[in-house]
């Protein structure tokens, strides 16, 4: 179970790694209805521009939220009430199985840009590709490709 996981934490990842240089990813458990907050620690002079980005298992990255000039903005497909966004974070409430994924933050100024470290929220329940063909896997019919 632990290597499947390891496994699929390094497909979900293996853009932003490519893109930034290594990124650490650590991994966080979430029950269905819990709640998580992701940080972004960044120094003040480094977020003119803040992006938290999804990436689920299988899927493109998707875009959730864009703090521009200390503007929070969520995206359309994540502006609900279960998402708020704040200068320096990103919360998800009433978590779903739909929330699965890596979350990221990218930021920068004129001068640079970084990404930040990256958090696999993994929601207890079987792990599934939710867009990849065929929808849904079990990740053990995975592991037997
Ligand atoms: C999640 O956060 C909301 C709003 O702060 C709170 O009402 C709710 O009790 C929290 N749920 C859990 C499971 O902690
Ligand atoms: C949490 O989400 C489920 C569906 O995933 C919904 O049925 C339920 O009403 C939601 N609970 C709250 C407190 O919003």
């Amino acid at each position: 179970m632990m290597g499947g996981l390891a496994l699929l934490l390094l497909l979900g990842t293996l853009y932003p790694i490519e893109a930034a240089e290594v990124q650490q990813v650590s991994l966080t458990e979430a029950e269905l209805g819990g709640n998580v907050t992701f940080q972004c620690s960044v120094s003040e002079e480094e977020k003119n521009v803040l992006y938290w980005y999804k990436q689920p298992l299988g899927c493109t990255i998707q875009t959730v939220a864009t703090i521009t000039f200390t503007k929070p903005t969520l995206r359309t497909q994540f502006n609900k009430p279960r998402f708020r966004v704040t200068q320096d974070s990103l919360t998800i409430m009433n978590i779903s199985k739909e929330d699965e994924a890596t979350y990221f933050c990218f930021y920068g100024s004129q001068f640079s840009h970084s990404f930040g470290d990256g958090v696999f929220l993994a929601v207890k329940g079987k792990i599934y590709l939710t867009c990849s063909v065929g929808a849904t896997f079990d990740v053990r019919q995975i592991l037997e490709i």
